[in-house]
Formats: structure tokens, C-alpha cells, sequence
């Protein structure tokens, strides 16, 4: 054997051997690969497998998650029904809040008379008939928008809507409107006459009056009343409110209902002021405040009732009962005036006085009635005087005494013929020296009867005053 063949033999034999070793390595790979691809195909299948069941978990849960938004809309229309069922609850609550009302005002539970001077709230008058004028001003007021509040002109038919008035247990009211509605500030002695003789026309046929006003001049109304109606037997209530009736938070209704109250009762026989739970004396009241609810005072008289749990009248300070008829008086004189007391008034006065009919002049002064002691001031005064004008001081204070013989400035006033009034009001004074002027054409008369009380307008000063009350018979 050759090299050559063994050469070759040996060539031979190592690449069969590796190609049988690559044969087999491919082989191998081969197998490896189709596993792989069977494991491959297997898997893909699993993963099927694991998507379907992830679809079908998923649909279980969309099915839980609508269930619980089921039972969701469940509970929340649950809760809306029983909320609605509540609201129901509340309004038959309601209902019977204002049964049990009526009942605590049913005629059962009144007693036959009330004369103890006290009207407590189970003793509503139903019985009783009240007469109610009115004459314009804020409770009867309409807001229209963008425009300013004016008199509503169907104040009655809001009046008679309202639930109180129209319950049977009150009493029986009237409405007048034979005054055109107006703004307080436009009464004046033309409106007191017509509600004096409206009173005095139906005067026999009710138990009481109320007059509804606006609060600006309020005062003055019920102080001009008060010196129309002599011999009163019967209550004049005169009530406005600071809020329309139909706005929110409005006294009127309050005001009205206790005023209606007051007015059944017989033994007030004088003209008085309701306001937020206060009775005053007509003549002593004064608007004090523009903004508050509680808008009028009585500084120099005490309050002579109140409109708490009970409407409460005190008994010693309101008028006697009078049994005498009613008088209706028809004069007031126009040609007062009303002025204030500044520095370096004298430039003007001779003006003032120099208005050609003038009657009679009402001049708020300082302290205890202290003017200006120039001379161009008290002889003008003087000479007023003796053309038969009358000066009435009052004081710019809103509680003291005018006393016109403590200072020297006083004691001038007087020798120039001026009269004080002690105590009365601003209002009272002017409608008393219009009333009085109108009545009587003794000058000097008038000037006695100014400082002394004709119907309780001012606390009479024994000291000052003994000696011309003898005048009065
Ligand atoms: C009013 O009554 C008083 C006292 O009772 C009486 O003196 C007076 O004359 C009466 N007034 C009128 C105008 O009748
Ligand atoms: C009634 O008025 C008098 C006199 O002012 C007073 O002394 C008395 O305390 C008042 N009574 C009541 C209950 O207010
Ligand atoms: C003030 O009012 C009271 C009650 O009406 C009355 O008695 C008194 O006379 C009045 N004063 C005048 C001057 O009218």
C-alpha cells in the first residue's frame, strides 16, 4: 500500500467522518428547530388558549361591574324616593303646623272678654271690627325694576290675600282708600282732614282704626290726629313699616297685625303709633332712624305698651275712658313754620319773619331753649310779636326740658314774646299751634294753652305751668 493511497485513505475517512459529524450536527439542529417549532406551535396555542380565557374572565367582570352599577342606580333611586318621601313629610308637617294655628285661635279658647289690659295671643278679637286707611307710603310700596318703589295700586288686593287676613278667626276688617296713595312726604293737612272725617263717618260702626303711612311724616300724622279727635273712645293706630309688605324681611306684616290687635282693644281711646312691638303715644312719637326697623321713639314719654309673647298696654299711662261723643275739628291753620336754630341765624330771621301770612313759627333751640341774644334776632321776634305771630321754642335736643327761665338767653326769648313748650315734640308743636291758631283768635290764648297738655303731648310742668293751667277751662 502505497503513501499516496494511505494519504488518501486517511483523507477519505476524516471527511466522511466529518461530514457524517456535520451530517449529524445539521440533523440534530434540524430536529432541535422542529421541536422547537412543535414547542413553538404548542405555546401559540397555549397563548390562544390564555387569550380566550382572559376574554371570558373579562366578560365576567364587565358583567360584575354592571351588576354593581345596577345596584348603584338602585340605592341612588332608593335614596331619591325616600328623599321625596321626606319633602312630602315636611309639607304634611306644614300643614299641620298651620292647623294647630288655627286651632290655638279657635273661638273655643277665647275667652268672653278680654278687660284684664292685657291681649294675649289665644284671644285674637275675632269679633271685633276694624276699619283700616291707607294712605300710601313704604308697607303698601311695589319695586318695579330699574325703577325706583312706588305706591302699589293694588295694595287692598295684596292686603286680602294674605293668609292671616283672610283667616275667619281675625277680625273683620274694612279698607278705605278714599286718599289717593301717595309718598309720606306728600301728607300734609289737606290728607289729615280726609282721614279724621273718614274716621268720623264710619266712627260708630267699628271697634277700632288703623291707618297705614309711610314713616316720614308718620309723626306728625299721628300728632295732627291726635288734636282732630277730641274725645276719642276708641283706638287711631297709626303703623307704617321700613320694608314693603311683599319684600323680604318686611316689618309690615308684624306691624300691621299687631296694630290690627291693638285697635280691637276699647281701652286705648287715643291715637297711638305701633311699630315694631312698641305702642307709643301718637303725640310723643319721633321718627329716630331712617335705617332701623325699630324707627320710631318716645323720648319723653315711657312706652305705653308692648307687643311681645302678649300685647301688653299699661294701663296708668294711657287716657281715661272717655264717654264723651267724638268731636271732629275741620281747621288747621297753613301758615306755620318750622325753623332751626344755627349760628348766625340773625343775617336771615328778618326774612323768615318777613313772609307776609304768617301765623306762627316753631323754632328748634339749642339746650334748654337758648337762642342768640343779638339784637337784629330777639327784635325781630319782638316785633313779630306784636303784629300777632306767635313763636314757639322747642329744642334741637331730643330729651330734656325747654325751660326758658334758667338762662338769661331764655328769659330774653320770653320778653320778646316767645312761648316754650318743655317736652314736645318738634311735630306736636307745629300741629298744635296749626290746630290752635284755626281755633282760636285770642293770640295770647293760644300762647297759655301751647305749653299745657290738651291731650297728653307734654308732661306738664307743675312748677311752670300752675300758674297759667287756671286759664284752661
Ligand atoms: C271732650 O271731653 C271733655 C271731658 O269730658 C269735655 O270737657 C269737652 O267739652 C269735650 N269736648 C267736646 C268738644 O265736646
Ligand atoms: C306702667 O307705667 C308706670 C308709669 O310709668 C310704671 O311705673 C310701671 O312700671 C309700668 N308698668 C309696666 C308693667 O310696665
Ligand atoms: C296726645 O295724645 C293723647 C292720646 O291721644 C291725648 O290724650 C292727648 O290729649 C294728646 N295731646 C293733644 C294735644 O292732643
Amino acid at each position: 500500500m502505497s503513501l499516496k493511497k494511505l494519504l488518501l485513505g486517511l483523507g477519505f475517512a476524516t471527511t466522511t467522518g466529518f461530514l457524517s459529524y456535520v451530517y449529524f450536527k445539521e440533523n440534530n439542529r434540524e430536529t432541535k428547530r422542529k421541536e422547537e417549532e412543535e414547542k413553538e406551535n404548542e405555546n401559540e396555542n397555549e397563548n390562544e388558549n390564555e387569550k380566550e380565557k382572559e376574554k371570558k374572565r373579562e366578560r365576567i367582570r364587565e358583567r360584575i361591574r354592571e351588576k354593581k352599577k345596577k345596584k348603584k342606580k338602585n340605592r341612588q333611586k332608593k335614596r331619591q324616593k325616600t328623599k321625596k318621601k321626606a319633602k312630602k313629610e315636611k309639607k304634611r308637617k306644614t300643614i299641620t303646623f298651620s292647623k294647630t294655628t288655627e286651632m290655638y285661635e279657635s273661638p273655643n279658647r277665647l275667652p268672653k272678654s278680654h278687660s284684664t289690659g292685657i291681649l294675649s295671643q289665644g284671644e285674637i278679637p275675632f269679633d271685633k271690627k276694624v276699619y283700616i286707611i291707607y294712605t300710601g307710603g313704604t308697607i303698601g310700596m311695589i319695586k318695579k325694576k330699574g325703577k325706583p318703589l312706588t305706591p302699589d295700586p293694588d295694595f287692598f288686593k295684596t292686603l286680602q290675600s294674605l293668609p292671616f287676613l283672610k283667616s275667619r278667626y281675625v277680625p273683620s276688617l274694612n279698607y278705605d282708600n278714599t286718599i289717593e296713595p301717595v309718598d309720606s312726604t306728600n301728607i300734609g293737612l289737606k290728607e289729615w282732614l280726609i282721614i279724621a272725617n273718614s274716621i268720623k263717618e264710619v266712627y260708630n260702626e267699628y271697634d277700632g282704626f288703623v291707618i297705614l303711612h309711610g314713616t316720614d311724616t308718620l309723626a306728625f300724622t299721628a300728632s295732627a290726629l291726635s288734636f282732630l279727635l277730641e274725645n276719642l273712645s276708641k283706638p287711631v293706630v297709626v303703623t307704617g313699616s321700613q320694608i314693603p309688605l311683599g319684600g323680604c324681611r318686611s316689618d309690615g306684616l308684624n306691624n300691621l297685625i299687631s296694630s290690627v290687635l291693638v285697635a280691637t282693644y276699647s281701652k286705648i281711646p287715643e291715637v297711638v303709633v305701633v311699630f315694631n312691638n312698641k305702642i307709643l303715644r301718637g303725640n310723643r312719637t319721633t321718627k329716630r332712624s331712617s335705617e332701623d326697623i325699630d324707627a320710631f321713639v318716645s323720648f319723653q314719654y315711657p312706652q305705653i305698651g308692648t307687643c311681645g309673647i302678649k300685647v301688653a298696654v299699661n294701663k296708668s299711662l294711657v287716657l281715661d275712658d272717655n264717654k264723651k261723643p267724638l268731636v271732629v275739628h275741620q281747621e288747621m291753620e297753613k301758615e306755620v313754620i318750622v325753623i332751626k336754630l344755627f349760628p348766625s341765624i340773625e343775617n336771615v330771621i328778618e326774612r323768615i319773619y318777613s313772609h307776609p301770612n304768617l301765623c306762627g313759627v316753631i323754632i328748634e333751640c339749642y339746650g334748654a331753649g337758648n337762642a342768640p341774644t343779638s339784637e337784629k334776632f330777639l327784635s325781630t321776634i319782638k316785633k313779630a310779636s306784636k303784629r300777632g305771630i306767635i313763636t314757639v321754642i322747642v329744642s334741637q335736643c331730643v330729651t330734656g326740658n325747654v325751660d326758658l327761665s334758667t338762662y338769661k338767653t331764655g328769659n330774653d326769648l320770653v320778653k320778646a314774646g316767645c312761648v316754650g313748650v318743655f317736652d314736645m315734640t318738634t311735630e306736636t308743636a307745629f300741629t298744635k299751634l296749626m290746630f290752635l291758631l284755626a281755633k282760636y283768635d285770642d293770640i295770647d290764648f293760644i300762647k297759655k294753652l301751647m305749653p299745657i297738655s290738651l291731650r297728653g303731648e307734654c308732661s306738664d310742668n307743675l312748677e311752670t305751668s300752675s300758674e297759667v293751667f287756671v286759664v284752661y277751662n
